[in-house]
């Protein structure tokens, strides 16, 4: 395997991954298809700019004829991305079922055309719902609860179809929430540093006790490089960083390390349909020889503070958001 196509190569995970893969395999070539909605960033990218091994293309994975043509050139398709933000599938859901389902397929049906060696699917462990204790395995059934899980659980189904009834060499990796550098300042973790760097309140919804198994971006790209190299065709792997924190958890490491006062949390009514709890059994990659090899404290600490130093990144995008975190803002009223 010599050349992939990286779809959603410009967004968080997806630039992370790029940059992973082009220093571990110095004679892989990656193509980069990208739609730049909201989320996108050519930034993400721009280290890589003067790489002649990496080439970016801007489109769309739901154009037919984009798809075909970047598909003909490669060997093996990971698929990072989708529309992946629970709150804004909770006040728009069509273009996350156009991306996250339609866009699925498309790709699944280049897949197929020209014989692709591997074609990976990058999932959520949001697809098997929420857990009060244990953890699910990738044998349990999925039981999405929002539409963002609801659509990705639509594209994981999709990819099963293709192996059962084409035989199309699909695998599918279901991740815990990243964290790390270039996430876009909506999540949880970039959202509540850059608000708390400004002295802005954080929104944390209903009791905060929620819990989330927290991966670094890294160990992801780790695992995903893992099953793309070593999985079993047909199969699916669970993902997880064994680290679960609550948001008030969270929170509170943010505050701290940025040395900012406990009185800039401020308590929103909750995400309606909520998840209460995530956790993944991590068993079966484990048997492939990937374990996270990050440690928590160090890898947020890290991250916070790369934040701190990223200022210029992140002030743009956040700029350009206002009228959304406005829109929000509302919206925690009127749920009261
Ligand atoms: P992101 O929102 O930061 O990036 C998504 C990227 O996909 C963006 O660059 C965007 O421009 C691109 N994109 C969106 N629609 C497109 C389309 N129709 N055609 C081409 N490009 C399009 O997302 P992320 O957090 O990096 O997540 C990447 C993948 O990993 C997603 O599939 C997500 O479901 C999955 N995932 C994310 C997490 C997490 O914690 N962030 C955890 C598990 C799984
Ligand atoms: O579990 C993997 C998933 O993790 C990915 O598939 C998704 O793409 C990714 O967005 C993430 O989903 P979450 O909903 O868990 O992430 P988010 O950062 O939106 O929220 C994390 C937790 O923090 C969740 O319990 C909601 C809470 N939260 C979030 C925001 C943005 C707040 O309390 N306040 C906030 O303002």
């Amino acid at each position: 395997m010599h050349s992939i196509l990286v779809t959603g190569g410009a967004g968080f995970i997806g630039s992370n991954f790029v940059r992973f893969m082009l220093k571990k395999y110095p004679s892989y070539r990656i193509i980069v298809l990208d739609a730049l909605t909201y989320a996108g960033n050519r930034e993400n990218l721009s280290d890589l700019e003067k790489d002649s091994r990496l080439t970016f293309y801007h489109g769309n994975i739901c154009d037919r004829t984009v798809v075909d043509n970047l598909v003909s050139h490669v060997d093996a398709i990971i698929n990072f991305a989708a529309e992946t933000h629970v709150d804004r599938s909770i006040h728009e859901a069509d273009s996350f079922v156009q991306t996250d389902v339609l866009g699925t397929l498309i790709l699944l049906e280049a897949a197929r055309k020209y014989k692709i060696e591997r074609y990976l699917q990058i999932s959520t462990d949001e697809v098997y719902g929420s857990i009060e204790q244990g953890a699910f395995t990738e044998e349990h059934p999925l039981a999405p609860n929002s539409p963002y899980s609801a659509s990705k659980a639509g594209g994981d189904l999709m990819v099963r179809a293709h192996y059962k009834t084409f035989g199309t060499p699909t695998l599918v990796t279901r991740a815990s929430n990243n964290y790390g550098p270039f996430q876009y300042p909506e999540k949880l973790i970039p959202f509540f540093v850059t608000n708390a760097i400004d002295d802005i309140p954080l929104p944390l919804y209903g009791d905060g006790m929620n819990i989330r198994d927290w991966l670094y971006v890294d160990d992801h790209c780790e695992g995903v490089d893992h099953v793309l190299h070593h999985g079993v065709i047909g199969e699916t792997y669970n993902i997880g960083g064994g680290n679960e924190r609550t948001n008030i958890d969270i929170t509170q490491i943010i505050l701290k390390t940025l040395n900012k006062p406990d009185t800039l949390i401020k308590r929103v009514a909750d995400r309606p349909g909520h998840d209460r709890r995530y956790a993944v059994d991590t068993g079966k990659i484990e048997k492939l020889g990937w374990k996270p090899r990050f440690r928590f404290e160090d890898a947020v600490e890290e991250t916070i503070q790369w934040y701190v130093k990223n200022e210029s990144w992140w002030r743009k995008i956040k700029e350009k958001q206002k009228a959304y975190q406005e829109f929000l803002k509302k919206n925690y009223e009127d749920r009261k």
